[in-house]
């Protein structure tokens, strides 16, 4: 568990666009965001699943997040990026009508938050099990069906039977869709970290839902699970037509796989392809101070200059 400060750091290898991109992104500075000025980001691709408009939130007396808006639509997977303290959960929460907003407007599959909560798949920062953990990864999935009724007695109807019948189906769909059904059958506890994500990730991908909503999913997971984590959240969020957002401190093993990035900080957000908004001027722009991005031997961009001090890549500290 790590409640460090990495920085997001950008590693470019080829241009987006070229393999996550898909075709979505077009090109030109208007794909950008700036906070406040145009909610609509124009990536192309499916419906608007979640949209918010000049959004504010503020908890214990402090703005968190300031004219935050935004666009996230069907079927693309984007990185929620910034330092931290920056508002990455609670705008994750706004999404989800945990938190109230201050100003503004939040619409989720054109509703308000609180009230498409079924149609919402959310991994809440920090879910992990500890070795003694004994239920099968196979019943951590089914918990996502629903989570009350779980542990019931075993319904006796024909009609509750065949309901039944048909969450294990869904549920070893789900287990096959995230490649877990080698190990599905085995307390959870048991399993690597990458393989306790994609349980959780089915878990949360059970109820059918159209928005995903990962809170550091790769935070405690070695780099090779973090980037089989990322094509895996990238297949899904196509093939299932599936907004994805995840949080991450780190940017660089998702990159080749993103649509786009939020970036967060000092309460404000900017949105936009990966490459643009990891760069020196935006950044800047953002913090309101100077910010340089270098980039590293192998390709990787590293964020100098925030508030906080940068990290090497993969770096982890304590809380
Ligand atoms: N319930 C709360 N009451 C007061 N302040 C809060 C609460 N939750 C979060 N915050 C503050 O809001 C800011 C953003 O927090 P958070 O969204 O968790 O950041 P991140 O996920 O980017 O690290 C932080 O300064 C945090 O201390
Ligand atoms: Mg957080």
């Amino acid at each position: 568990m790590t409640g460090s400060d990495r920085s997001p750091q950008a590693g470019l290898e080829r241009p987006l666009g070229e393999d996550g991109g898909d075709g979505l992104t077009p090109t030109g500075d208007d794909r950008l965001t700036p906070t406040g000025d145009d909610p609509h980001t124009p990536t192309g691709g499916g419906e608007p699943t979640a949209s918010l408009e000049r959004v504010a939130v503020v908890l214990g007396g402090r703005e968190v997040l300031r004219e935050v808006s935004l666009t996230i639509r069907a079927g693309e997977f984007i990185a929620v990026l910034g330092p931290n303290g920056a508002g990455k959960s609670t705008l994750m929460r706004a999404l989800l009508g945990l938190v109230p907003v201050a100003a503004g407007s939040v619409a989720v599959r054109g509703r308000p938050p609180g009230r498409a909560r079924a149609e919402i798949g959310y991994l809440p920062q920090r879910q992990s099990f500890d070795a003694s953990t004994r239920v099968r990864g196979v019943d951590l999935v089914m918990l996502g069906l629903d989570g009350h009724r779980w542990g019931l007695p075993l319904a006796v109807t024909a009609r509750a039977r065949s309901r039944r019948q048909r969450e294990r189906e869904r549920v070893r769909e789900v287990i096959e869709l995230v490649g877990a059904q080698a190990y599905a059958q085995r307390a959870i506890g048991e399993l690597s970290g990458g393989e306790q994500q994609r349980l959780l990730i089915a878990m949360a991908l059970v109820r059918r839902p159209r928005l995903l909503i990962l809170d550091e999913p790769l935070d405690s997971l070695d780099l090779p699970s973090q980037a089989s984590i990322a094509a895996l959240l990238r297949t899904l969020a196509t093939g299932e037509r599936v907004a994805v957002l995840l949080v991450a401190h780190d940017v660089n093993p998702l990159a080749a796989h993103l649509d786009r990035v939020i970036y967060l900080a000092g309460g404000r957000a900017l949105a936009g392809p990966v490459d643009e908004v990891i760069s020196a001027p935006r950044l800047s722009e953002l913090y309101g101070m100077p910010i340089e991005v270098l980039r590293a031997g192998d390709g990787r961009l590293v964020v100098v200059g925030q508030p906080e001090a940068p990290h090497v890549h993969g770096h982890r500290h304590g809380p």
